[in-house]
Parts: C-alpha cells; sequence; structure tokens
C-alpha cells in the first residue's frame, strides 16, 4: 500500500510573499497494491508534483507519504529508487543515448545494487534474461542489442525505458534482507525472523542436495555441475520470488504524449501488459481522457491542487469522455467564482 497523508507542497520561486502557489493543498491518497490509476487534469494542477513527492525528488511542506505502512517521507530518491519505475515524457530522458540497448539494460539491472561498482559494458550472463524480456515487448528490438539506444525512435525508447523502469534489479540477498525488514509491511522483527527461517530452511535443503549430488558416483563431472547450478537457479528464484520487494511501484508521467498516435497506442498497450503481468502499482499521467477510461482499475481527477474526482471499478467504467470534461469545466467555474 501506498499513501500520502495530508501532504502540501508550496513553490514560491521570487521569495516575495504574495508569489506563493500551492501546488498541492493537503492531498490524502491511499494506492492499493497492484492497482492501476490513471490520472487526469489541466495544466499546472498538481500532476508531476505528486509523482515527483512519492518518487522522491521533492521534499512536501509537509504530510507524509508511507509504502507498506513504512515512513518513507525522508527516505532521498535514491535510496528509494529501487521500489520505483519512472517513465517521463521525453524519450531522452530514461535512456543513455551513446550506449547501446544491452549497456542501458546492464545499468537498470545493476542500479539496486547499491555497492557494486558501476560497470559499463555488459555481461554475457544477463544476456539471454535481456533477449527474453525485449521478446516480451515484440517490438524486434532482441536483434538490435548492440544498436546505439540514440539512433532508436522516440517510440522504441520509451519502450526501452518502460522495459528498464519494470525489471527486476536483482539485488544481492543482503540487501534483499535489508530492504524486507524495512518494506515488507511486517513488524522488524516479524520480517526478520520470516526472511531468516525461510533463507536457512532452503539454504540447507539446498546444500542437502548439493551433498548428495557430490557423492553420487553415477554422475559424470558435467552432469554434476551442471545439476548444482539449477539448484541454485532455482534456490536463488524462490527467495527471489518471495522477498525482492524492488520495481513494485511504476510512476509514468505523459509518457506516451510525445509520440505519434499509432507509437503512442503501441506503448501504452505495451504498459498495460507489462503492468498486469508483473502486477505492478501503477500511476499513470496523462492528458488523453480516452485513454484515462480506457486503461487502469482507477481514476482521478486534480484541480488546482486539489483531487475532485476519484472513481473505480463500475463507476469509472460509466464515465465518458463529455462526463470529464463537464466535471473539468464546472471545476473551473467554480475556482472563479472563488
Ligand atoms: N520546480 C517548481 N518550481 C516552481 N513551481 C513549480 C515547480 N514545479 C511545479 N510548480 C508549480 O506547481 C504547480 C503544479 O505543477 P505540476 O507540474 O505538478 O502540474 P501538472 O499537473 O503536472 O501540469 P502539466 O499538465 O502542465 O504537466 C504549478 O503551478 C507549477 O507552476
Ligand atoms: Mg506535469
Amino acid at each position: 500500500m501506498l499513501e500520502l497523508k495530508n501532504v502540501t507542497k508550496k513553490f514560491n520561486l521570487t521569495g516575495a510573499l504574495d508569489d506563493e502557489r500551492i501546488a498541492l493543498d493537503n492531498i490524502s491518497l491511499a494506492i492499493s497494491p497492484g492497482e492501476f490509476v490513471t490520472i487526469i487534469g489541466g495544466n499546472g494542477s498538481g500532476k508531476s508534483t505528486t509523482l515527483n513527492i512519492i518518487s522522491g525528488s521533492l521534499k512536501p511542506d509537509s504530510g507524509i507519504i508511507t509504502l507498506n505502512g513504512r515512513d518513507i517521507t525522508k527516505l532521498k530518491e535514491y535510496q528509494r529508487a529501487a521500489y520505483f519505475g519512472r517513465v517521463f515524457q521525453d524519450p531522452m530522458k530514461g535512456t543513455a543515448g551513446d550506449m547501446s540497448v544491452l549497456e542501458n539494460l546492464e545499468i537498470a539491472y545493476n542500479r539496486g545494487r547499491r555497492h557494486s561498482p558501476i560497470k559499463w559494458g555488459f555481461s554475457e550472463k544477463h544476456k539471454e534474461y535481456f533477449i527474453n524480456e525485449l521478446k516480451r515487448f515484440d517490438l524486434g528490438l532482441e536483434d538490435r542489442l548492440s544498436q546505439k539506444v540514440g539512433v532508436m525512435s522516440g517510440g522504441q525508447r520509451q519502450a526501452l525505458t518502460l522495459l528498464m523502469a519494470t525489471m527486476r534489479n536483482n539485488p544481492t540477498y543482503q540487501m534483499m534482507r535489508r530492504d524486507y525488514i524495512l518494506f515488507s509491511g511486517l513488524k522488524e522483527e516479524d520480517a526478520r525472523k520470516e526472511f531468516d527461517q525461510e533463507f536457512s530452511s532452503k539454504k540447507a535443503i539446498l546444500d542437502e542436495h548439493i551433498r548428495t549430488i557430490k557423492l553420487d558416483s553415477s554422475i559424470s563431472k558435467n552432469d554434476k555441475k551442471e545439476m548444482i547450478r539449477n539448484a541454485k537457479d532455482e534456490f536463488d528464484r524462490q527467495i527471489r520470488e518471495k522477498f525482492d520487494l524492488t520495481k513494485q511501484i511504476l510512476l509514468l508521467d505523459e509518457h506516451t504524449a510525445a509520440l505519434d498516435p499509432k507509437t503512442a497506442k503501441k506503448v501504452l498497450e505495451l504498459t498495460n501488459k507489462v503492468v498486469r503481468e508483473n502486477k505492478m502499482t501503477t500511476l499513470m499521467v496523462t492528458h488523453n481522457m480516452k485513454d484515462a477510461l480506457t486503461y487502469g482499475d482507477r481514476l482521478i481527477m486534480f484541480h488546482l491542487g486539489h483531487i475532485i474526482l476519484d472513481v473505480k471499478g463500475k463507476e469509472k467504467e460509466k464515465l465518458s469522455v463529455e462526463d470529464l470534461l463537464k466535471m473539468f469545466d464546472e471545476a473551473d467555474k467554480k475556482a472563479e467564482n472563488e
């Protein structure tokens, strides 16, 4: 669960008292795990500010942000980065143009490993994994692994950024443990116990399995190596499936606005697929009201730093673009009269 509680954010560019602008006015919002929320609202209504406060690139003046019950308000952007994937409007922003597709993916993959040295280049070991991920995207990117991202189209770059924003970061077990204790939503003591017990019991099974393989004289040396590797991979998969909390939340800020209509649709479809398959909690800002109605489980409308509409399920399905336009107009009129 991601929660904003009474969040207020003001901007004051000149320092003059009468120049204060309220970007968010005491906003509260609770988003359930796996929920796909579309966000609409006029220019300057507070949509991007909300996403920036969630990701930590802006600090609220007051109010708190919690993730699975943990207060993350004071965590710096880089400290939360592993939990949030972001895609911005500008296709240039999410990827490094002078690096290849593979190099970009490798950097995204290693981002959660805070203690590893930054590697420029990629490891052969991850190549197969990246190719499989790219194939899911069905854009032919798996055939252009060594191509520089800078020569790719905006749509391809956004698709790649989307993959980088949703791909698990492969943290070390130690990091997973620390993060599970911090972000699982369980009491610290319980989270620690659960991780340690599960890890050591699975590790004991693995060790026993490896011991029997080693002792079995009917298996060739090469086969043994392969079996041990498979056993370790399976252990790794099980631990990650349960304890890897990275990339839980996806923040999309008009990520298809700079694309032509056909490409925009393709990237949106892709977004929907990835969000559903990875069961990610998603906030998608868009100016396209039709998209806001078509996609997602819940729709939120911002107006001058307030949430003026929050609907889901049947109530959302009933809405039309005309309904939304009417609400915008009414909110504008009301604000003018105040
Ligand atoms: N870094 C900043 N410095 C000063 N004012 C800012 C800053 N960021 C946002 N604002 C102001 O806060 C208000 C909300 O801005 P925000 O970017 O959240 O709007 P938005 O809903 O994303 O709009 P748009 O649809 O144009 O992207 C606006 O009045 C904006 O001018
Ligand atoms: Mg914005």
